[in-house]
């Protein structure tokens, strides 16, 4: 069969090279992809929300499975464009896809059904959510209710920075209408773990856990980015604890979805923060996470089409889903700038010098027209390795790294290493 992977980033690449593993699995598309992508399937230059489009293209190449990556499309109803075409689809619909696109849908949804999450408040009123925010204690979360691109959680740690980023938000709207309601929060301090499930909306099945690294320096210094590093399994997070986590949280949610008449399917992303041992949900996402899928699926022995097919068909029950023993671990290398402003248009070196078992997720990047590669976006390149404990994995992944380059690439030198300690 044909596959249409949506998304153009380092998680598209694992998805598409996963994909390209199956033997069912005939020919792979990407819209839009990059060049990592281009290297073991078809580009194709549609956006991700040009539903149109992407119809026509299914129907011309006889696409039979479309894998959504990223939230926008999911939130704008992809999922349902799809179901509407008649063609297999992986992925929320629109309204299942809330638990992401609205925080206060997600807090209302756990309040509702007894999941754990912060303690804190929802406000549509800027003067209401400011006097809230005077009488908490410091740092407070501010979150925007809407999708902003990752950007819309502040931890603010004093009141006049609190005070700015509601402003921010609520007033100045730079969120847009993502900001007309907000979540003011306790802030929590654990270990953060995301933990990842497939589900066809009865069954529930977890992927091994993963932790990112969200700061762009070295000891989560510096400015928030899409991501900069992860790896997987955290050792602080157990199988005891996927458990709980499975019945307190990722069970419930999706039985509360359907209880609320919007049945869930695809991927359901928890992120966790491990308080005492107790689990507290700090948000949902309606997808794979980036980067924790570049050092989840390399562990996955299961054929991943399988398991979209039977989420898909709704008998999820009926898989057996297989993961290896080992670690992995991933290391982002970025544009020099980044998260800030960038050049782009450096060619890359060294991408053959990486050992055969090293893997190399592109995102920013581009092909010039004799193959060389060039980069093309603030996140270059997820580089991955695998080994039989983190240990390993982290030795190799830098090992691998120092062989790649291009002008100005930066990357943390920190990932994993509390696991190594
Ligand atoms: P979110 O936008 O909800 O994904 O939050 C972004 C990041 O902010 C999370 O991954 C956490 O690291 C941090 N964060 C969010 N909410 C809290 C909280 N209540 N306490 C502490 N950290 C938080
Ligand atoms: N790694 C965080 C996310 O994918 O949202």
């Amino acid at each position: 069969m044909n596959v249409l992977v949506v998304g153009g980033g380092a998680r598209e690449h694992v998805l598409v090279w996963k994909i390209a593993q199956s033997p069912r699995v005939d020919k792979v598309f990407v819209a839009p992809g990059n060049a990592g992508t281009a290297l073991m399937a078809e580009n194709l230059e549609v956006s991700p929300v040009d539903f149109e489009a992407l119809g026509r293209i299914a129907k011309d190449r006889d696409i039979a499975l479309v894998v959504v990556g990223p939230e926008v499309p999911l939130s704008l109803g992809i999922v349902d464009y799809f179901d509407g075409l008649g063609i297999s689809v992986f992925g929320p619909t629109r309204a299942a896809s809330r638990i992401e696109s609205s925080k206060v849908f997600a807090r209302d949804l756990m309040r509702k059904y007894g999941i754990a999450c912060p303690e804190g408040g929802v406000f549509s009123s800027y003067p209401e959510a400011r006097e809230y925010l005077r009488q908490r204690r410091l740092p407070v979360v501010i979150k925007a209710d809407g999708l902003a691109a990752g950007k819309g959680t502040v931890i603010a740690s004093s009141m006049a920075e609190a005070e700015k980023a509601l402003g921010d938000i609520m007033e100045a709207k730079v969120f847009g209408a993502a900001g007309d309601q907000v979540l003011i929060d306790e802030y929590l301090t654990g270990f953060e773990v995301s933990l990842l499930a497939f589900t066809d909306g009865k069954t529930v099945v977890p992927m091994i856990p993963a932790c990112d690294y969200k700061k762009v320096g070295d000891g989560d210094k510096g400015l928030n980015t899409g991501g900069m590093g992860s790896y997987s399994p955290p050792g602080f997070f157990p199988p005891e604890l996927v458990d709980k986590a499975v019945n307190a949280v990722l069970l419930p949610a999706v039985q509360a979805m359907a209880d609320e008449g919007t049945p869930y399917r695809g991927v359901l992303y928890a992120g966790l923060m491990v308080v005492d041992s107790e689990l507290v949900v700090i948000e949902f996402n309606a997808r794979f996470g980036d980067p924790e899928t570049q050092v989840i699926l390399p562990l996955l022995k299961t054929d991943l089409t399988d398991i979209f097919m039977s989420v898909v068909r709704g008998n999820l029950d009926q898989l057996k889903i297989e993961w290896d023993r080992g670690a992995c671990v991933g290391v982002v290398m970025a544009s020099g700038g980044y998260p800030g402003s960038y050049e782009t248009g450096f060619p890359i070196s060294g991408l053959h010098d990486v050992d055969r078992d090293a893997l190399v997720f592109h995102a920013g990047t581009k092909m010039g027209a004799g193959g060389e590669i060039y980069t093309g976006g603030g996140r270059v390149l997820t580089v991955v390795s695998r080994g039989g404990d983190l240990t390993e994995a982290r030795e190799k992944v830098y090992r691998n790294i120092s062989a790649v380059s291009f002008e100005g690439c930066h990357y943390r030198k920190d990932i994993a290493l509390r696991e190594t300690n």
